[in-house]
């Protein structure tokens, strides 16, 4: 069907041209565009990957990293390590499910050992190898940082500095970060829309007095603040009622006891904060119209985690009903977005300007 084409979000039609597109509706439609996205956005990006909880010392764990295949690992000394999750022989992967490894790891297949440095260690039948330069063969490392309980990776090389992304929020929830606080649950979901979605949803102030009027009534949406720097989004708004302590009761100094924060790791981290919890929920492409969604709390030890989840799941499902809806229109030839509201959905422009930056620089 020939059209006008549609844009919004500052995408002009030759921005959307540019990848490939004709119009924005494809953003959260098209196949190869998320491929594009796959390796541009997310293969060059720090990802969170687990909770510091899923690697204990002598165990790996294999994580999909936009459909990259990552192990990781503590060596002895407690310290993480990563590579990419396949065998340099015939590419199987090393690590299937999470399970001990000991001074080497093998592979299923033939049996290479290599050490926990990724350095071949043995090759089975080594008369058959004649010619093979040992030295040469070893995993390829990913970058891997652990960050107050959580877990990132970066496949790009080399990789972003890691803390300069992440300081100017670090910055703002330090105490949240630094909180004596464990992850006490994690759930997973699957939800039928494209990621984006929920990332714009995530950060877009003006729908909190609408899809949210009851959910999120408690709080002064007239008192939003936030701040964009660089890859990160900080947001806190006031609770209109001061709420009491929560498990564990003292808080530490520094805490926002009386309000409720949303912040953002681009591009795919979303982190809420309370006086009584960390939350991240990371959305996840498993294709243009498919997003796993992994949501974390980290509390106090004896903290509900039930009651937790639930105060979250309050708000996040009106936002994922929303999003779903959403992702039935994107793919009409007509779906556009119109003018947007100055400053509460200034932060969704900031994130598609962010987007488009680093789909322009492969
Ligand atoms: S594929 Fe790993 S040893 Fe052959
Ligand atoms: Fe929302």
């Amino acid at each position: 069907m020939a059209g006008p084409v549609t844009t919004g979000w500052e995408w002009s039609a030759e921005s959307l041209a540019a990848v490939g597109l004709a119009r924005l509706g494809a953003l959260y439609t098209d196949a190869a565009f998320a491929d594009l996205e796959r390796e541009r956005v997310f293969w060059s990006s720090w990802v969170l990957v687990a909770a510091a909880e899923e690697v204990r010392p002598g165990s790996a764990l294999a994580v999909d990293l936009a459909g990259a295949s990552v192990a990781i690992w503590r060596r002895p000394t407690g310290e993480l390590a990563a590579f990419h999750n396949l065998c340099p022989h015939r590419g199987i992967p090393l690590i299937g499910l999470p399970g001990p490894v000991g001074r080497f790891v093998t592979c299923p297949y033939h049996q290479w050992s290599f050490d926990l440095d990724g350095r071949l260690a043995r090759i089975s039948q080594p008369e058959e190898f004649p010619h093979a330069d040992r030295t040469a063969i070893r995993l390829r490392p990913v970058a891997v940082v652990e960050w107050h309980g959580l877990v990132f990776a970066c496949l790009a090389e080399p990789a972003p500095d890691f803390s300069s992304v992440v300081a100017p929020l670090e910055k703002r929830i330090a105490a949240h970060l630094t909180a004596p606080w464990v992850e006490v649950t994690r759930r997973d979901y699957m939800l039928a829309c494209n990621w984006k979605l929920l990332v714009e949803n995530h950060v877009d102030v003006y729908h909190l007095w609408y899809l949210h009027q009851r959910s999120l009534s408690g709080y002064r949406h007239e008192e939003f603040r936030w701040e964009w720097q660089g890859e990160t989004w900080w947001s806190w708004e006031p609770a209109r009622h001061p709420t009491p302590p929560g498990p564990g009761g003292a808080r530490p100094v520094g805490r926002h006891p009386e309000g409720i924060g949303a912040h953002l790791v681009f591009p795919n981290l979303m982190v809420v904060t309370t006086g009584d919890f960390l939350a991240t929920y990371d959305a996840r492409p498993q294709g243009p119209d498919r997003t796993a969604v992994t949501l974390r709390i980290r509390s106090t030890p004896d903290a509900d985690p039930d009651t937790l989840v639930g105060s979250i799941r309050a708000f996040l499902d009106e936002d994922i009903v929303a999003c779903e809806s959403l992702q039935r229109t994107v793919g009409s030839p007509v779906f556009g977005v119109g003018p947007t509201a100055r400053s509460h959905e200034a932060p969704v422009l900031q994130f598609h300007q962010l987007l488009r930056q680093k789909l322009n620089s492969p």
